[in-house]
């Protein structure tokens, strides 16, 4: 493993959620879906990810995420850069702190033709609790709404 990563090593193999998560907005209906998180490495100073959600009751493939994590070496800097199956790309930036990172939007860039409302600013929070489950909460602004909370959900290595 490149020893920049190492502070990352926490967060490497396959997660599956262990009950549904939690999805709300004050503009949608509260729905509930399963997701399953691999992160990875190839021996580059990058982890590489990809999100699966799916709907809780149908197991409908639902939101799709990919992308790399990078870290600025002898730094807590982390870089997060994703592509969603939603024709939205972002660059998310923040700080790991011993088992948790907190990442905030740093650009975002979307299709021609996005669904509104335009996404415009996300935060995110990957941490590893006590209890050994990985937690991820994601919030969102959005053309209409203030920043406030989209999607929470824990996870248990399988
Ligand atoms: C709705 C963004 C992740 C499921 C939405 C909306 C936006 C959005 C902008 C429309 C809100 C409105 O109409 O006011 C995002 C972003 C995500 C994300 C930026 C990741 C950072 C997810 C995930 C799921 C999900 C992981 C899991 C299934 C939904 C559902 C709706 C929704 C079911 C309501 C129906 C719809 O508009 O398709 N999301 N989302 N989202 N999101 Fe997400």
């Amino acid at each position: 493993m490149n020893p920049t990563i190492l502070p990352l090593d926490w967060l490497l193999g396959t997660w599956q959620s262990d009950e549904p998560g939690e999805g709300c907005f004050p503009t949608i209906k509260p729905f509930r879906y399963f997701e399953t998180l691999q992160f990875s490495h190839v021996g580059q100073p990058v982890v590489n990810f990809s999100f699966n959600a799916f709907h809780a009751d149908s197991k409908k493939p639902l939101h799709r995420e990919c992308g790399f994590i990078r870290m600025q070496p002898g730094t807590n800097k982390v870089a997060f850069i994703v592509a969603q199956n939603s024709g939205l790309v972002e660059i998310e930036e923040g700080e790991l702190t011993g088992q948790q990172l907190n990442l905030r939007s740093h650009a975002i860039a979307r299709i021609s033709f996005a669904k509104e409302p335009h996404v415009k600013e996300i935060s995110r929070v990957f941490q590893l609790r006590a209890d050994g489950k990985l937690e991820q909460r994601v919030s969102m602004a959005t053309d209409t709404q203030p920043l406030m909370e989209h999607l929470r959900i824990t996870y248990i290595r399988s």
